[in-house]
C-alpha cells in the first residue's frame, strides 16, 4: 500500500511540476479558522504560509493576505499553486493539496464556486520571500494589520510565548490572532466566543485524527 501511495505521490508530483513539500495540505479545519478569527472583506491579515490552504480560504472571504513561511519548500509550492490559479488551472490547483496517506481532497473544502472566488480575489494575496515569521511581522509598521494566522509556529518555537505576545503588539485595537492549539488558561484577552465556535467546528474535523484545539485573541 505506501509504495503504491509512493508511487501515486511521485506520479502526482511530476505532472505538478514541483515536489511537494513536507506541508501539502493543511491538517486543520478551514472553516474552524475562517470562523475564528471572523474573517470578512477588507481584513488585513498577516498569515503563516504552510501548503497555502489557510491563506486561499481567507483570500475567498475577501481579506487581504500577507503570507510567509520560513521554508523555501513551502515558498515554492504555494507560489506554484498560485501560478495554477492564475493560469485557470484548477484541477491542478487542487491535486497539489492531495494527501491519499489520509484519503482527504482539498476538493472537499474548495467547491467549484470557492475557488471561482479565490481566482477573483487573487490580487489581494502577496507571498512574502521566505522569512522567520516574527521578524516579518517586526518589520511591518504597528497596526499594518488587523488579524493574524498562527497556526501551530507556537508550539514549533523555542520562544514560544513570544510569537503570541509579539503579535499582540502588532495587530490593531479590537483585531484577532488565531493559534491552532490551546495557550495557558490565564491567557489574557481570548475571546471565548470565536474559540467556541472554532472548537465546534474543528472537533468535527474529518481530515485527521488530531483535534486542534484552536485559541483566538482579542487584542484590546
Ligand atoms: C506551523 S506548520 C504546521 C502545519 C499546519 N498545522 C497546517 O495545517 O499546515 C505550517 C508552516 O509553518 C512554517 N513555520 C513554522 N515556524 C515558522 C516561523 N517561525 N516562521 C515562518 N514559518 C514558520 C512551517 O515551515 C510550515 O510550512
Amino acid at each position: 500500500m505506501n509504495i503504491i501511495t509512493s508511487s501515486i505521490d511521485a506520479i502526482v508530483d511530476l505532472v505538478l511540476g514541483v515536489p511537494r513539500p513536507e506541508y501539502h495540505r493543511t491538517n486543520e479545519d478551514l472553516l474552524a479558522i475562517v470562523t475564528g478569527l471572523d474573517i470578512r472583506e477588507g481584513d488585513d491579515v498577516l498569515a503563516v504560509a504552510g501548503s497555502g490552504d489557510q491563506s486561499f480560504a481567507m483570500l475567498e472571504r475577501g481579506a487581504k493576505v500577507t503570507a510567509v513561511d520560513y521554508s523555501r519548500e513551502q515558498f515554492r509550492f504555494m507560489k506554484k499553486r498560485v501560478k495554477f490559479l492564475l493560469e485557470g488551472d484548477r484541477r491542478r490547483f487542487l491535486l497539489a493539496g492531495e494527501n491519499r496517506h489520509l484519503g482527504v481532497r482539498p476538493g472537499d473544502y474548495f467547491s467549484e464556486e470557492l475557488v471561482e472566488r479565490i481566482i477573483e480575489n487573487i490580487n489581494n494575496l502577496k507571498i512574502l520571500c521566505p522569512g522567520d515569521f516574527l521578524q516579518t511581522l517586526a518589520s511591518f509598521p504597528k497596526g499594518s494589520f488587523n488579524k493574524v494566522y498562527l497556526s501551530n509556529i507556537y508550539s514549533m518555537q523555542s520562544l514560544s510565548f513570544d510569537v503570541l505576545s509579539e503579535s499582540v503588539r502588532y495587530v490593531r485595537s479590537q483585531g484577532l490572532i488565531y493559534q491552532a492549539l490551546p495557550v495557558h488558561k490565564d491567557t489574557p484577552n481570548v475571546d471565548l466566543e470565536l474559540i467556541n465556535r472554532a472548537r465546534e467546528l474543528e472537533s468535527k474535523n474529518k481530515f485527521t485524527n488530531f483535534n486542534w484545539k484552536p485559541t483566538v485573541i482579542r487584542v484590546p
